[in-house]
């Protein structure tokens, strides 16, 4: 049920980006005339969302040969890539309906549309060299390979204490060590998927970031302010270990679009089409109509809301930091805090969605 709440939000992100992203589509076939063609969803989850994201790149692909070219559709390869302890079994089941639908609504058979899971970080290469043609990924790149190890405890004392992401209170070093470490990861991305892709195939990107050039700004971190203070609320109470708390930083990182469009350009590899920042509200409706109505669910705060989509996300990570025994009360109380913020703003997250094309 929790991991629902995470599929509809990351549905919407993906909607905001459909536009961008078909004609990022039809220029890749534009530029490269594939007869085979390669395509990657990195970061695919074991959910509906990858099979969703794949049907409409085909959708696009189908529509441009159609429309405007008299040669056959290539072949389609198609990876679906995660961590190897991805539940990439959830995600086949879900292919004999993936493929009722492309042979009945496109006449596309296994014959014609390969799809493989590729288990392996996306900080590294995971595919052979120049046999992608287009890449995509969402609601992934934010998440760091590692948390910055410029954090780790010095000299007997945690750097930033209380919190677990960048805060208004963290020291400047703390939001560095964070930047040097996006800056690692996205570059290697970069370099590793450069390898793979061929000339001028595409890759579309979208992911969380913030408006403001300042990383404590409330735009990138609140969700996270708001967690460690549910997190000092127990501390306080003698449920939770302080020290427990000033040891943690997410392995997470929420870039504004120049730090973005700096590591592309100092990567050098590929030319940016588009970079662009959508706002969506923190409980935004599901606009794009999943089918999934919860009347439960419609009777709960919208800081339980939140609570239950951010929960989703985040629960393993502070499930093997603090124990299951707090999971309950930790999400009551930061559900109670998301009200409190709802009655004095209306909080949005900020994605980036970025489309860039491999130079020759
Ligand atoms: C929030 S889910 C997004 C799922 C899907 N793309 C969507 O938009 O609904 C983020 C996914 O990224 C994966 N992920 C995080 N870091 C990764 C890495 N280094 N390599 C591959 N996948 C990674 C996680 O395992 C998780 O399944």
């Amino acid at each position: 049920m929790i991991i629902f709440f995470q599929i509809i939000f990351q549905r919407q992100i993906i909607s905001v980006a459909n536009s961008i992203m078909e004609e990022a589509v039809r220029d890749c076939i534009h530029n490269t005339a594939p007869q085979s063609m390669g395509i990657a969803d990195l970061g695919c989850s074991s959910g509906p969302n990858a099979l969703t994201v794949i049907s409409k790149i085909i959708n696009t692909i189908y529509t441009t040969y159609h429309d405007q070219t008299a040669t056959s559709l290539p072949e389609l390869r198609v990876s679906l890539n995660d961590l190897p302890g991805n539940d990439f079994n959830s995600l086949f089941n879900l292919l004999p309906e993936f493929y009722n639908k492309l042979q009945k609504e496109k006449g596309i058979g296994l014959e014609g549309c390969f799809v493989y899971g590729v288990a392996g970080s996306f900080y590294g290469r995971l595919f052979p060299r120049k046999t992608l043609h287009f890449v995509h990924s969402s609601s992934s790149l934010h998440w760091l390979s590692k948390t910055p190890p410029a954090l780790d405890m010095k000299i007997g004392k945690h750097l930033n204490k209380g919190k677990i992401y960048i805060s208004k209170t963290s020291p400047a070093c703390v939001a560095e060590a964070y930047l040097f470490q996006f800056q690692k990861d996205f570059s290697t991305f970069l370099r590793s998927r450069a390898e793979e892709t061929v000339a001028r195939g595409g890759m579309l990107l979208s992911f969380m970031g913030r408006s403001s050039r300042d990383p404590s700004a409330e735009v990138g971190c609140h969700q996270w302010e708001l967690l460690a203070r549910a997190l000092m609320s127990m501390a306080l109470e003698g449920l939770v270990e302080e020290e427990k708390i000033d040891s943690l930083n997410a392995p997470y990182y929420a870039p504004c679009a120049e730090e973005v469009r700096n590591v592309i350009q100092e990567e050098g590899s590929f030319l940016i089409n588009h970079l662009e920042a959508f706002e969506i509200g923190w409980d935004e409706d599901d606009k794009n109509g999943c089918g999934y109505h919860d009347y439960e669910l419609e009777k709960s705060s919208r800081g339980q809301q939140v609570a239950r989509t951010i929960r989703a996300v985040v629960e393993p990570m502070l499930e093997s930091h603090f124990g299951r025994e707090i999971m309950d009360e930790l999400f009551i109380r930061y559900g109670k805090l998301v009200d409190d913020y709802f009655s004095k703003t209306r909080p949005k997250h900020i994605n980036l969605v970025i489309s860039v094309t491999r130079k020759d």
